[in-house]
């Protein structure tokens, strides 16, 4: 196995004295899709703030590429749970917001963006504003403004979240496409077996908070997942399984909930 892009070593984190993550180490190789499932308010988003520098471990470390996060200079994309477009800014302006934020000027940030409408489903809707697409379109646009950044690493947190389930179904199967294509090194964060199922080589698999990694598999099934029969059966297997682990009773999880005084979100 080739050495990994990301690395994380017994990542530990609270906020306060509300211990989220417990113990955390998982690795994505290059060019490797990687999904993490966990029950909402596991800390899956948590994760996803340490990655990005909005807050830093309390114990274990995190690396890029060999480096610590620290001095690996920013390698990550990020795709926030909510998507996050401007209302008003165009559907073109909201795509280049990235790279501007990278200090690349608009002139040349839409030379760069404009090319991939089409790819996106987009092609027509550049001077749009956000609220006249629909759901489907919009998280297609923010997932534009964070692939055209061009960064190491992508990182998704729901990004279908907020979509209603045909739409959803039909925007994974389009994200697969995409990826099989550009193969990105990334990472998804969400809380639907199917769709971890669906897009990913490897899961893991977390505990309610503070989140463990309970389980590690490896999605080994041939893609386009999805469109034929003998692979949607192995996949669904493969689902029921995974939700008979997060359904399970946890006998080591300990409940401080009542300790804390807060219920998680
Ligand atoms: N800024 C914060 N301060 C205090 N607690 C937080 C903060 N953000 C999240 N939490 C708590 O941490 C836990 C994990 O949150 P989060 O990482 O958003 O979960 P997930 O993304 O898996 O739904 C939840 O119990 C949540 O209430
Ligand atoms: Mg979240």
């Amino acid at each position: 196995m080739s050495a990994p892009r990301l690395k994380l070593d017994q990542v530990g984190y609270s906020y306060g004295d509300l211990p989220v993550l417990e113990n955390i180490s998982m690795t994505v190789q290059p060019g490797e899709f990687v999904s993490i499932l966990g029950p909402s308010g596991s800390g899956k988003s948590t994760l996803f703030r340490l990655l990005t520098g909005a807050i830093t471990t309390d114990t274990g470390a995190i690396a890029f590429d060999g480096k610590p996060l620290s001095e690996a200079g920013r390698p990550f994309a990020f795709m926030p749970q909510r998507d996050a477009l401007m209302p008003w800014r165009r559907i073109l302006d909201n795509t280049t917001l990235g790279l501007e934020v990278q200090g690349i000027g608009r002139k040349q940030a839409r030379e760069r963006v404009s090319p991939l409408f089409a790819e996106f489903g987009l092609a027509g809707f550049e001077e749009n504003y956000p609220a006249e697409l629909s759901g489907g379109m919009r998280q297609r646009a923010a997932l534009l403004r964070t692939v055209v950044q061009d960064k190491p690493m992508l990182l998704l947190d729901e990004p279908f979240g907020a979509l209603d389930a045909l739409t959803r179904a039909g925007m994974q199967r389009w994200l697969e496409a995409m990826w099989e294509k550009h193969r990105w090194t990334a990472m998804l964060v969400t809380h639907d077996v199917r769709e971890a199922v669906h897009l990913s080589d490897r899961i893991y698999v977390l505990s309610p908070r503070p989140a463990r990694v309970i389980r590690e598999i490896e999605i080994d099934l041939p893609r386009p997942r999805g469109r034929d029969a003998a692979t949607r059966a192995l996949a669904a297997a493969i689902e029921a399984d995974i939700l008979e682990t997060l359904l399970r009773p946890d006998p080591d999880h300990v409940d401080d909930a009542a300790s804390h005084g807060s219920a998680s979100s």
